[in-house]
């Protein structure tokens, strides 16, 4: 699509009742609207509205195979996008309003747009815990898209402004109600195949759902850089501009340290800027300023970012994941 084709005025306003009600029309006519929910920032879409859908991936420069999650506000609506199984309807049940996305086989009679799907026959659906998407999403009475709101490749926004910096100009409205409370996306688990598969460690600790379901969650096939059908798992994501240095003890000339806990590391002075995630070592605070810490940090004009290792438990697996996938090489094509 031509460029001009997706150049828009772009309004950033506060999300009260009237904003939310002209997201609404302009979800229902077509556009694109970025709205809060309690992970980060989504750009929505009408979910059934293949133009719209279009669009959306226009906007953000995203890979057309890369399949984007369906944001409904009940489970009857859920229920008419997908086949739930006895783990899906245990999980919906404890965790739904709430970070936490299901990987379904799609109903016959599935209204969402083969676009959004990218013509597999299962489909991510999710029901988000934030009061603006929630009236949102019911005021438009349908379904709705929506990918994290950042430009294909980048970090997920967290707050308004990190929308307005990837999508100003290419989209509709920006429904802002300052920060995301949890910071990193929905954790994603699969229910297609009778044993739960965790696709996407999220803002749901693995070891909540595996409470629920009373077992282990089981892991999907190893990533493969080239291969479409296994969505969600492409290695390179989230990634700055600037080089990741991962569980560093140290601080290099030219590096930025993007600190975790009380302690220093040795050299602490050659950081040319530094922000710590949490202080306190406290996971889900570290979790909330990820994305902004990362962005921050991208600008200051460090040759690398020096990360400071993040334990692995709680939300402590979606922080590695994310810097994991932030530290990898960049693929030209594969990003969400
Ligand atoms: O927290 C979140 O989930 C945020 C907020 C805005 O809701 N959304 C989000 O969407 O992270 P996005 O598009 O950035 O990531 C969606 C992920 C992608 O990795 C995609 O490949 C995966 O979900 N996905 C979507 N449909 C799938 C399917 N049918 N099977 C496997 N993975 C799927
Ligand atoms: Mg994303």
């Amino acid at each position: 699509m031509p460029e001009q084709e997706i150049i828009r005025d772009t309004r950033t306003v506060r999300a009260d009742r009237a904003a939310i009600a002209e997201g609404a029309r302009i979800l229902a006519a077509g556009g694109l609207v970025a709205f809060p929910t309690e992970t980060v920032y989504g750009l929505g879409a009408d979910a059934t509205n293949g133009a719209a859908v279009a669009r959306l991936y226009a906007a953000k420069g995203r890979p057309t195979f890369n399949p984007l999650i369906v944001h409904v506000a009940d489970r009857a609506a859920a229920q008419r996008l997908g086949k739930f199984d006895a783990a899906a309807g245990a999980l919906a049940a404890a965790l739904w309003p709430g970070p936490l996305t299901l990987v379904l086989p799609k109903t016959d009679d599935c209204p969402v747009a083969e676009l959004a799907t990218a013509g597999l026959d299962t489909i991510a659906v999710r029901m988000p815990n934030h009061p603006v998407a929630r009236t949102l999403i019911e005021a438009a009475g349908r379904p709705l898209v929506a990918p994290s709101a950042n430009r294909s490749g980048h970090v997920s926004p967290t707050i308004a402004a990190h929308v307005a910096a990837d999508l100003g100009g290419r989209i509709d409205l920006i429904l802002d109600a300052g920060p995301t409370p949890v910071g990193v996306e929905s954790t994603i688990v699969a229910c297609t195949s009778g044993q739960p598969v965790l696709l996407r460690p999220g803002g749901i600790a693995r070891a909540a759902i595996e409470q629920i379901l009373g077992r282990p969650l089981g892991e999907p096939a190893p990533a493969r850089a080239d291969a479409p059908q296994a969505p969600g798992m492409l290695a390179s994501h989230y990634a700055p501009a600037t080089r990741l240095r991962l569980d560093a003890d140290n601080v290099e000339p030219h590096e930025a340290l993007l600190a975790f806990g009380p302690s220093v590391p040795s050299r602490a002075a050659n950081a040319v800027a530094v922000l710590n995630l949490s202080r306190a070592a406290d996971l889900v605070e570290a979790a909330a300023n990820l994305f902004a810490h990362l962005r921050a940090l991208d600008r200051a004009g460090a040759r690398v970012i020096a990360v400071m290792p993040v334990p692995r438990e709680g939300l402590g697996e979606a922080i590695n994941d994310r810097l994991a996938r932030a530290a990898t090489p960049r693929q030209s094509n594969a990003r969400a």
